[in-house]
């Protein structure tokens, strides 16, 4: 779990980023191959697996409830229970700073005759439980959450669940993978309407291990349904590498003037991708070389090459698609020529903190000209000056895409960046300064 020791660091003006790197393995992806394999009888065996703290709370949760998980080597296996096999938990789950852990967990746990405790740190426990609770409670599920529907929350599934039809309120992967987990072991067809498309690793990988879905489209919303309790296989998965982390690195590259950096291994899954389709937009060059399949999922190399943005308004439709790279784009808007506009973007202030006042608040302490509104933000950019820097140290809020957003400015600063605590980098990426340093030597 993240350390309670906060880790300061001063992040300072860089050389060009040159040569290659290869990003941790996808975020999303690594939660759900431990907790499909989880469910599977027999042996799963997982490459790549992101070895952050995040997905080390899935795991530790899962063997709570009778999975066994080990390392063979470089690989992660998983010997499965059996879809609906979960033991009851002795001790509460500890889900540090991971909201997909709390959430897909929840799903599981909801059609489960087992009862089970939920605790989080502080950012965790200010997020919003809600969302899941109420299609889970319609399934038959009973909740007992602290003020707000927050954390630590206890709660009791049910055996068998009923089936139900939820059309998503917010444009979220995790409410969706909740209720579609629930699904699997309940019997009959549970169905997920979703209006506007979110990251579909969840149906991707069940469909994988054996899981009958049906996908289509109805009244131009994406419609999904599950039929529960099927035999899951085990398979065998390669984790592509993480997007939201090579997200970091390609605005860096983008910025950094000299910079020609390729990152290896980046999962392009159209859901994902936003954020890379923007930066083109603004100017950036970024090539996909040896376009290619890994786990089931479209991956390439990206080449990124130094160039000059300019500031665009950035079509809400394509926030869900690059809903955690939002605080990287600030970052390469604040140094654009010209204005930036986003807007759309409630979803960012329940994050793992609220991310549209985190980073308004820190890029105008680094000398950023920034306005915050409802839902976006509005920059206008220093048209490839670097940015002034500060000596004050900007805070996290626990929140580990604003330490590593707030460190790429700190690369295209005057004077550098100094951040508050870089320890929550930890959860999804925890060799980042590491390959920072690597890479622009
Ligand atoms: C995730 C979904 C997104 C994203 C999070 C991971 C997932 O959250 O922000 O980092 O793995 O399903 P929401 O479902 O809240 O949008």
């Amino acid at each position: 779990m993240i350390s309670e020791t906060p880790a300061p660091r001063r992040f300072f003006p860089s050389a060009p980023l040159k040569g290659r790197i290869r990003v941790p393995g996808d975020k999303s992806i690594s939660h759900r191959s431990l907790m499909f394999g989880a469910l599977a009888v027999g042996r799963t065996t997982i490459s790549g697996l992101l070895e952050g703290e995040d997905v080390l709370a899935t795991a530790a949760a899962l063997r709570q409830m009778g999975a066994v998980i080990g390392r063979d080597g470089e690989d992660w296996v998983v010997d499965g229970v059996g879809t609906g096999g979960f033991l009851p938990p002795s001790a509460a789950l500890e889900m540090g700073n991971s909201g997909t852990s709390t959430r897909l967990l929840m799903g599981l746990i909801a059609s489960q005759a087992i009862t089970a405790t939920f605790t989080g740190d502080a950012s965790l426990s200010r997020r919003p439980m809600g969302r899941v609770i109420e299609p889970l409670a319609q399934m038959g599920a009973a909740f007992q959450s602290s003020p707000g529907d927050t954390l630590p929350l206890t709660m009791t599934g049910i055996e068998p669940a009923i089936p139900i039809t939820y059309r998503l309120p917010v444009a979220s992967a995790q409410v969706k993978s909740a209720v579609l987990l629930a699904g699997l072991n309940t019997p009959g067809i549970t169905t997920v309407i979703e209006p506007v498309p979110t990251r579909d690793h969840t149906e991707r990988m069940l469909a994988g291990f054996g899981a009958v879905l049906e996908i289509g489209e109805e009244d131009g919303a994406r419609v999904i349904r599950i039929h529960g309790q099927p035999e899951l296989r085990p398979q065998t998965i390669d984790v592509p590498g993480d997007p939201s982390s090579a997200a970091f690195f390609a605005v860096a590259a983008s910025i950094v003037p000299g910079s020609d950096l390729v990152i290896e291994n980046v999962g392009l899954n159209p859901t994902r991708a936003g954020l890379f389709a923007v930066l083109r937009q603004m100017g950036a060059r970024i090539e996909e070389l040896d376009g290619r399949e890994v786990g089931g999922e479209p991956v390439a190399d990206l080449r990124v090459r130094h160039a000059p943005l300019t500031g665009i308004e950035v079509d809400p439709a394509l926030a869900p698609s690059m809903i955690d790279e939002f605080p990287v784009l600030f970052v390469a808007a604040a140094v654009a020529q010209g204005r930036t506009v986003t807007r759309g973007l409630e979803e960012l202030r329940v994050k793992e903190s609220d991310r549209i006042a985190a980073m308004a608040a820190a890029l105008t302490l680094v000398g950023a000209r920034v306005q915050e509104t409802e839902d976006g933000l509005i920059i206008d950019g220093t048209g490839g000056e670097p940015l002034p820097g500060s000596t004050e140290p900007i805070t996290t809020h626990l929140d580990h895409r604003i330490a590593m957003s707030m460190a790429v400015a700190g690369l295209a600063s005057r004077d550098g960046v100094e951040v508050d605590d870089t320890s929550p980098i930890a959860t999804s990426f925890p060799n980042f300064t590491a390959l920072l340093e690597g890479a622009a030597r």
